[in-house]
């Protein structure tokens, strides 16, 4: 299994070219499978969690090939059962059924799997296709979609707010007769982006970014060329090296009002930040100041940005309690941390923080994407040398990580420890 080396304490400064966002490019790939006609994706990220989205789309026929862009051509798709192993190493398969469904009548794909962070179910998802008029039976392992009747536009009203459903729904509903509405809608940018593709190959989709989202199903959709958004977490990921290492970090390619709550914690902390168009830079003189955080759906804090602004606050000055409200088992990491010399308590789901002065390096065990790369920072601000093992979580969610790192100072290495 490969681990990352690290060695700290180092002070992380210099530029980073932000990638594509995972989040979007993931929906956005499965909603492909809508269209018969060529597809040009750009500014798609190199990640493994990508790399099986393009395995997934092959064996189910398409033709993919991929350069500087992506180019996916699904006229080749000739198989409506995602029955293959990959699809459970991800939770983003989900995505495949809906198309899958309203492209050929019927859908089968594999319970998809996910990272440790929770439960994961999908009965959001099945509610919402249910409403459209889809028949979905819950086998043992896969989940089996059919359209007995016409599907139908619908009044959805989500009874929670979920990123995944709504996409499910929304991506679906681009084809189906009628008006559906999806209320109580996830806000995520990753969720305009995706409408934003579609709408840019001839859906019509109202709303996305809102509660309120307003399709008006099509009869089919073209081909054409889309550039997949910034990815917000990996910016937020970065400046945060620079905070916790009181460091001066610039990020370029990102997008600065997809972060305006992580920004405004980064200033609250004592942070010194300048943004442009798309670009924000951020300097830390010193040690944090500590900060509560509320976990919350979007525009509130970003729970894939929790275990970042829980090592801001192992390191700052004060105390400070996190609390984590969307999944219920997001603190996996943290007795790594205090493995680390972290002071941290947990108690349900809150996390209470006592900043210390110093933390020291060795060996610790990544548990998922997000976490995994907090445990590689915490390395790199710690004395002495850390190991990370399970590093896959990363390469999952995080495009060429090392050298990203590498660029502003670290000294890590990928060691494969067979
Ligand atoms: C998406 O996951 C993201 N994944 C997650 O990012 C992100 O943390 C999450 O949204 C919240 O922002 C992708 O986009 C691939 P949800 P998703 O449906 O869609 C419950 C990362 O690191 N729920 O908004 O799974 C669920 O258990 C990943 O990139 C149901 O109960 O999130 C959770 O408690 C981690 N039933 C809450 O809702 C359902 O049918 C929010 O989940 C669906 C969800």
């Amino acid at each position: 299994m490969e681990k990352f080396y690290v060695q700290g304490p180092t002070c992380l400064n210099g530029e980073i070219f932000i990638s594509g966002a995972k989040n979007s490019a993931l929906p956005i790939l499965f909603a492909t499978l809508l269209t018969t006609k060529p597809i040009e994706l750009q500014n798609v990220p190199s990640l493994s969690d990508i790399d099986t989205a393009i395995q997934i789309l092959r064996k189910l026929g398409a033709t993919i090939k991929r350069s500087s862009s992506i180019y996916i051509d699904t006229s080749t798709v000739n198989n409506y059962k995602a029955l293959f192993s990959t699809v459970t190493t991800m939770r983003a398969s989900i995505w495949a059924l809906g198309p899958l469904l309203i492209r050929f009548g019927c859908g089968e794909i594999l319970l998809p799997g996910g990272c440790a962070i929770g439960k994961r179910p999908i009965d959001l998802h099945i509610k919402g296709l249910r409403k459209l008029g889809a028949e979905i039976n819950l086998e043992k392992n896969s989940i089996k979609a059919q359209i007995d009747n016409q599907l139908k536009g619908a009044y959805i009203s989500m009874e929670s707010i979920s990123v995944g459903a709504t996409i499910t729904i929304m991506i679906t509903a681009t084809l189906v007769s009628g008006i559906t509405i999806i209320k109580n809608a996830a806000k995520e940018p990753e969720i305009v982006d995706t409408a934003n593709f579609l709408n840019t190959i001839g859906a019509k989709i109202k709303g996305a970014g809102s509660n309120v989202i307003t399709i008006e199903g099509v009869t089919n959709l073209s081909g054409g060329v889309y550039r997949i958004l910034p990815d917000r977490i990996e910016t937020g990921t970065f400046l945060i090296a620079a905070a916790v290492s009181g460091g001066h970090v610039t990020c370029f390619n990102t997008l600065p009002n997809l972060l305006n709550v992580i920004l405004s914690k980064l200033y609250e902390a004592g942070a010194d930040i300048k943004i442009g168009v798309d670009w924000i830079s951020l300097k830390m003189q010193g040690r944090p100041k500590a900060l509560n955080i509320d976990t919350a759906p979007y525009p509130g804090f970003p729970t894939d940005m929790q275990s970042q602004f829980s090592l801001l606050n192992v390191v700052a000055e004060g105390k400070s309690i996190v609390k984590e409200t969307i999944f219920e088992n997001r603190f996996m990491y943290i007795p790594e941390l205090i493995r680390m010399g972290a002071n941290i308590t947990i108690r349900s789901n809150y996390a209470i923080f006592q900043g210390v002065n110093s933390l020291q390096g060795t060996k610790v065990k990544a548990t998922d994407l997000r976490s995994a790369v907090s445990l590689v920072l915490a390395g790199c601000v710690a004395k002495g040398t850390t190991i990370i093992d399970d590093i896959y979580h990363i390469d999952r969610g995080y495009e060429n990580i090392e050298n990203k790192l590498t660029s502003i100072g670290a000294v890590i290495k990928r060691i494969d420890s067979k």
